[in-house]
């Protein structure tokens, strides 16, 4: 028996619906929004994703799904959305027509990670990118779609974590504190921060062995290397989050995974310790460069994605399944072949008139159909045997309120639709 390929997982049907239930809640937020579904290629040509050899991120370096198609041209899967997303605002030329151009997308990712609760290698994300503007009001308005999804989802426990990388020149200025502080200290860190040190010593305190070390934690502080505009920056974000009573912590040692953002960067988290180190359900930021990295004109962007597996994991553990319809309107019972026959058409009209409706397949005992028809939870339960096929009747079983009564096959649908009405009007 083959089985399912390391840190994945199957969604079977049941876990569908909520799926769908939180897909179509995230819909809703993004239309009060006016963010719009963008859908770009699960792969896209590798230079999507390694722009810079420099990238000192995990995720670009040790992490993506790489490959040669039969053309030998090197592929990458991706394992976000951003980049892909500005690939094809850039190459369809969205800036033309938007002024700040505000997208959203679901689906899944790739990321060749350790697997573990929380951690697979294929996992989906919703993420919404606005690009064309470089006001703090933007990173705001990026942040509270987030928080108005907390909200249609009723789900509370969670903590907003702000930070700024401040812009090009700041960063700079910041680059080179860290360089002079950790160039005697390094051979006291990881292999990796040998690397981030050179390439971009900032990841040096996103790393996660050292994270707890001193000499990490008594790094120079960003908020000291920051410009004026930087400093302006972030206080407006601040102070316009806290008029829209957006609750957040500074956290000073905020960096983030990927190369590619400026300014604002935050993250949300859900404190629990059945997650563990898989608490963090979205994460974002601004990024000033990167739609002029990838050929495009100069257009600041901001965005988030979240981990839709994190925040069904969460919404679980809220006790916050949120209703799920999965009951049918009508199973059909039959005995023997000729009716079996017929109820194929019975079937077809009920469909036709809106009805969702099932019946056997496999010539199935009475008792054994009946229960087919209760795992489905059916609000009708349809019984045609030979009497009833002579008649030109079927028999209604009414599975809310335990009637049964014997219908006519020509009003089939109109008693079922009045049936359905009457009760909900109750
Ligand atoms: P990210 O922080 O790499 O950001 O991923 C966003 C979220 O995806 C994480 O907070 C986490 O919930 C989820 N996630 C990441 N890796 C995994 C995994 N292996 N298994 C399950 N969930 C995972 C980005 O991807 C950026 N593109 C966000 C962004 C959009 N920044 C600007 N615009």
């Amino acid at each position: 028996m083959e089985t399912k390929p390391k840190g994945t997982y199957d969604v079977l049907p049941n876990e569908v619906l909520l799926w769908q239930n939180i897909e179509s809640k995230i819909r809703e937020v993004c239309k009060l929004c006016n963010y719009e579904e963008i859908r770009t290629p699960i792969f896209e040509n590798a230079k999507v994703f390694h722009r810079d050899e420099k990238d000192s991120s995990d995720m670009v370096n040790k992490e993506t799904y790489d490959f040669l198609d039969r053309g030998q041209r090197l592929m990458t899967l991706r394992p976000e959305g951003t980049a892909g997303v500005v690939r094809a605002y850039i190459e369809n030329k969205l800036y033309v027509t938007n002024d700040v151009c505000k997208l959203y997308y679901l689906g899944p990712m790739f990321r060749y990670e350790r697997p573990q609760k929380g951690r697979y290698r294929q996992f989906s994300q919703f993420g919404i990118e606005a690009i064309g503007s470089d006001s703090y009001m933007l990173d705001v308005d990026v942040i509270n779609v987030a928080i108005l999804l907390f909200k249609k989802l009723g789900l509370k426990g969670l903590r907003v974590r702000i930070n700024t990388l401040g812009d090009k020149e700041s960063r700079l200025n910041y680059r080179e504190a860290l360089v002079n502080y950790f160039s005697d200290k390094i051979d006291n860190l990881c292999s990796d921060c040998k690397n981030r040190l050179e390439n971009n010593p900032l990841r040096i305190l996103d790393c996660k062995v050292d994270k707890d070390n001193p000499i990490l934690l008594n790094a120079p502080k960003i908020k000291d290397y920051l410009n004026e505009v930087s400093v302006k920056h972030f206080q407006n974000v601040l102070a316009l989050l806290k008029e829209l009573n957006i609750d957040y912590i500074v956290d000073e040692r905020l960096v983030r995974g990927l190369d590619y953002y400026s300014h604002t960067v935050f993250e949300i988290e859900y404190n629990s310790s059945e997650m563990g180190n898989q608490n963090i359900i979205c994460g974002g930021g601004r990024y000033s460069d990167l739609v002029s990295d990838l050929g495009g004109p100069v257009k600041p962007a901001c965005g988030l994605a979240f981990g839709l597996d994190r925040l069904i994991q969460v919404l679980k553990m809220e006790n916050n399944n949120l209703e799920v319809n999965n009951s049918l309107d009508c199973f059909v019972i039959t005995l023997g072949e000729k009716a079996s026959f017929k109820a194929q058409k019975i079937i077809n009209n009920l469909r036709l008139a809106g009805i969702s409706c099932d019946g056997d397949f496999n010539n199935k005992s009475l008792k054994a159909q009946f229960k087919i028809a209760d795992s489905y939870n059916s609000h009708f339960t349809l019984i045609l045997g030979e009497d009833e096929l002579e008649k030109g009747v079927i028999r209604v079983k009414n599975n809310v309120n335990d009637s049964q009564e014997e219908v006519n096959l020509v009003n089939l649908v109109n008693y079922l639709k009045e049936e359905s009405n009457e009760e909900s009007t109750n």
